[in-house]
């Protein structure tokens, strides 16, 4: 029996709702396996504990966090009662300081799931989003602030380093599924960092040959993902280029509610991050609503990266089988509630 720790870090808003179904269908298949045991603990972080403490995290959470073996998170951002830059910040620097230079993000229109698009396709991509550095990198600052005249700096940093090992990643990963990858660029508007993109893919590619592979600049790509998304295998982005695309991606999938993520340290040097790409969805939240899949599925990612595939194979299924059979949330068309769709899947699973 392999005991693993797990910090559970519910947030704000359907964060702590989608995790709560989530955790319900890890401990199930737990139960069903009987190999490996999730020994959770409860981070009660966000808005609620910055009204109690004056902070969103405590001091040292950078420390608590490090002690896990993974991170299983719901969603941060409370933006009618703080600025999403105080709340959301920290989120940002586990992933930098965990060194979570991955984010991989899957997107598979699912049988059952209506697309908003007329004509589909099989869509069945992974967006290998770099997570440590490039437009989300803090680096900046002020002049004047508050003045008439006041001025922001906003910096972009992209290193040969960061850029050439998630390419490689991305590459790598394409080998395992069609062999195709797309990276994307915008050269021809950011001639420094988006050049250095251009020419580290250009160095590399040679070295996967079996690769069928192209840039393409990200507004292209936004419409593409829209009018031929089925075009696409592995698409590696930079940290913003990546984040616009996984909302495209989701929403021609059947929605934020099923599109799921996580922020993974390959090295394993630190403890990898899990969560939805969805955010806190204020205007569902405490309804009960909302659509725990996306939070599921991520849980799913966590069991493989936990080295747990049987048991993640079992959660994926139970999610695929409850969307075939539309018994989902009404983001999708359907009645239930996150805890009765959370009951239907886990019927499925058994
Ligand atoms: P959002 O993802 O919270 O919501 C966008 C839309 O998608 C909303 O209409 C919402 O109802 C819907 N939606 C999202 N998840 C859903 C689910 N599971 N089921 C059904 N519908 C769902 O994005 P937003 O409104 O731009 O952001 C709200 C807050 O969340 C902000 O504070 C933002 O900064 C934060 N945010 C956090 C994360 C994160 O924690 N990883 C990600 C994105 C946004
Ligand atoms: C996401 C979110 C975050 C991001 C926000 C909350 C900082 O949108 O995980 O996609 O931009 O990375
Ligand atoms: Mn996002």
């Amino acid at each position: 029996m392999k005991t693993c720790q797990i910090a559970l870090y519910p947030g704000d808003g359907i964060g702590g709702e989608v995790l709560a179904a989530a955790v319900r269908i890890l401990e199930h298949v737990e139960s069903l396996s009987g190999k490996f045991h999730l020994e959770t603990t409860m981070l009660p972080w966000g808005s609620d504990f910055y009204f109690e403490h004056g902070e969103v995290v405590p001091e040292d959470y950078l420390d608590q966090l490090r002690q896990f073996d993974a991170i299983f998170l719901g969603a941060i951002g409370d933006p009618e009662r703080l600025p999403d830059s105080q709340t959301v910040a920290h989120l940002i620097q586990i992933r930098q300081q965990f060194n979570q230079y991955v984010c991989l993000r899957p997107v598979k229109l699912h049988p059952g799931v209506r697309s908003p698009l007329l004509n589909p396709g099989e869509i069945d991509l992974v967006v290998v989003r770099e997570n440590s550095e490039g437009e989300y990198i803090r680096c900046g600052g002020w002049v004047k602030r508050g003045q008439p005249e006041e001025l922001a700096v906003q910096s972009a940093i992209h290193t040969r380093s960061g850029v050439e090992r998630i390419l490689r990643f991305g590459f790598e990963l394409a080998r395992k599924r069609r062999n195709q990858l797309t990276m994307i660029t915008k050269s021809n508007a950011l001639v420094y960092g988006m050049v250095l993109w251009d020419d580290i893919f250009n160095e590399i590619c040679g070295d996967y040959p079996d690769i069928d592979s192209r840039r393409q600049h990200a507004d292209a790509a936004a419409m593409d993902f829209v009018r031929r998304p089925a075009d696409y295998d592995v698409v590696v982005a930079s940290n913003l280029f990546g984040d616009l695309l996984t909302d495209v991606a989701g929403v021609i999938t059947g929605g934020l509610g099923l599109a799921a993520s996580c922020n993974i340290n390959p090295e394993r040097d630190f403890p990898s991050m899990f969560e939805p790409v969805h955010g806190s969805a204020p205007d569902i939240a405490g309804k009960g609503i909302a659509n725990p899949a996306a939070a599921i599925l991520s849980g799913a990612m966590m069991l493989e990266w936990l080295g747990f595939d049987h048991a993640a194979e079992l959660v994926r299924n139970g999610v695929v089988r409850a969307l075939e059979a539309g018994e989902t949330t009404p983001d999708l068309g359907g009645s239930l509630t996150t805890e009765t769709m959370t009951d239907h899947i886990l019927q499925h699973i058994d």
